[in-house]
């Protein structure tokens, strides 16, 4: 592994890095920083949660003159979560350098985004949409861009995107260095990028598998009508720090979140039919943790890169092997570990053995834990929340009342009863969740008087209500 000395940096780019806390280069970095930093178009593959944002990140500071108040570097991304988050990892990149990235994407004021164009940002990170509206109405102007980036590259020429990057590109002059990252890079996709790159260099870092070794991998095979039982379960056993639930469809996500709340949970939705200000306030509190599980479509599958996910679910199976690989991937980033679940139905199981065979790894088949293993489970992590309140001293002002209570009762009695009130109790709280196979025929699509559903207390704490506004938006990726 290199530092970042040995790229021959600038002093203020070496400072932004060491003050990210980042002291060697991970692999990708490595090979992609000195080839960049000459120039040269990259087509980059490397693991997720590996550092492939700094790895075009670096490169793209260096190359940009904060002397000039024009865009020089463009970096689109298929979602505007990333875009938000691409641009914060440039801006720390770029803080000693003089050097800012503004994030333009759908869904926010844009004459908010204007004004914040005024400043004069040297990179522009956007989704596809509103960079092509901002090109229209002459408010970005591209023909001083010295390099392009398209990160999540094969999400961003899969038939979804490509017409709009090739509108993009063909807006951008020709002399221009491009770089495509991701952590899947298909034969077809990268047939095509030749076409609007120059004789790129093909850096792929070998792995043994497309996932990441650190990441456990376990599949439950269960009829479709006890999932969400199932998942819940899994919840308990496994106590998340924070989870990521991946379900098929908007409709979905919402019902399924609703659900976990009726049942105790934190969950917060996120998917292409919230506004804007709903998907922040997800994410927002998703981050700073006082929303243990995030219930998503593929719209939060690729590249956001939250440190404290413990945990991904999928409780509908991904639609293909690379979906598997970016949705599974948003836990175990940078040799951290992680656990991955599936829920699958018996038909869904040849779905899934196409999935280790793309990814050339064995996915655990596991049995669904019984009520009584979940039950031992809370049980014991209620006791060892009692053990770290003695550790801590905490207990002690309690102790008075506590011999008192002795006088009149045994100590397991109280002690238990202590563990009964302390410990969460399997919920069998009644939800709905609308079948799945319902899901694919539209005259069968679950109607729009959906009864709102309410929710419950978890103890200690007040659970907290979500909102879906439908917002009819036809934007890209409002389709999940
Ligand atoms: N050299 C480094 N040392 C320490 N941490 C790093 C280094 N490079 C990147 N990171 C951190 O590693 C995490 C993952 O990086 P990043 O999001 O760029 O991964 P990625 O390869 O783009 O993943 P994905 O394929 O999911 O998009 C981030 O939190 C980033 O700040
Ligand atoms: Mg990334």
């Amino acid at each position: 592994m290199s530092t970042f000395y040995e790229f021959g940096l600038s002093n203020a780019l070496i400072k932004a890095v060491s003050s990210m806390g980042f002291e060697e280069a991970t692999s990708i970095q490595e090979l992609a920083i000195p080839i960049a930093l000459k120039g040269k178009d990259i087509i980059g593959q490397a693991q997720t949660g590996t550092g492939k944002t700094a790895a075009f990140g670096i490169p793209i500071i260096e190359k940009c003159d904060p002397h000039q108040g024009v865009i020089q570097g463009l970096v689109i991304t298929p979602t505007r979560e990333l875009a938000i988050q691409v641009a914060e990892e440039l801006n720390s990149l770029g803080h000693y350098s003089k050097i800012r990235a503004l994030p333009i994407y759908g869904g926010q004021n844009i004459e908010r985004q204007i004004k914040a164009l005024k400043n004069k940002p040297q990179i522009i990170v956007a989704t596809p949409g509103r960079l092509m509206d901002h090109m229209r109405r002459k408010l970005i102007r591209l023909q001083h861009l010295t390099t392009v980036i398209l990160d999540e590259a094969d999400e961003m020429l899969n038939m979804g995107f490509r017409e709009d990057i090739e509108t993009i590109l063909s807006d951008v002059p020709d002399k221009r260095q491009t770089m495509l990252f991701s952590a899947t890079m298909p034969q077809p996709i990268q047939d095509l990028a030749h076409r609007f790159m120059q004789e790129p260099e093909f850096i792929r870092i070998k792995a043994k598998e497309i996932t990441v070794s650190s990441t456990e991998q376990y599949c439950y095979k269960v009829h479709e009508k006890e999932k969400f039982d199932a998942l819940c379960r899994l919840l308990d056993l496994h106590s998340p720090e924070a989870a990521i639930v991946f379900a098929r469809t908007k409709r979905r996500v919402d019902e399924l979140s609703d659900a976990l709340i009726k049942r105790g949970y934190f969950a917060e939705a996120i998917h292409g039919d919230l506004t804007q200000p709903q998907r922040d306030s997800a994410m927002h509190k998703f981050k700073n943790g006082s929303t243990e599980i995030l219930v998503a479509t593929d719209v939060a599958a690729r590249g956001l890169d939250i440190g404290s996910v413990t945990h991904v679910y999928n409780f509908d199976i991904p639609q293909d092997p690379d979906s598997y690989v970016h949705r599974i991937g948003r836990t175990g980033r940078l040799g951290k570990p992680g656990i991955a679940a599936t829920l699958a139905s018996s038909r869904e199981m040849s779905h899934i053995e196409l999935i280790e065979r793309s990814i050339k790894r064995n996915i655990i088949r596991k049995p669904v834990p019984t009520i009584s293993e979940t039950v031992e489970e809370q049980q014991r992590l209620t006791a060892g929340k009692l053990f770290q309140v003695i550790e801590t001293d905490e207990h002690l002002p309690y102790k008075g009342t506590a011999l008192k209570l002795l006088e009149d009762s045994q100590a397991a009695n109280l002690l238990a009863a202590a563990l009964k009130l302390l410990t969460k109790e399997p919920d069998q709280t009644p939800v709905h969740l609308t079948d799945a196979d319902l899901w694919t025929t539209k005259k069968n699509k679950p109607g729009k008087n959906r009864k709102k559903q309410g929710h419950h207390r978890k103890p200690g704490k007040s659970a907290k209500k979500n909102n879906y506004i439908q917002d009819g938006s036809k934007k890209k990726y409002n389709s999940v």
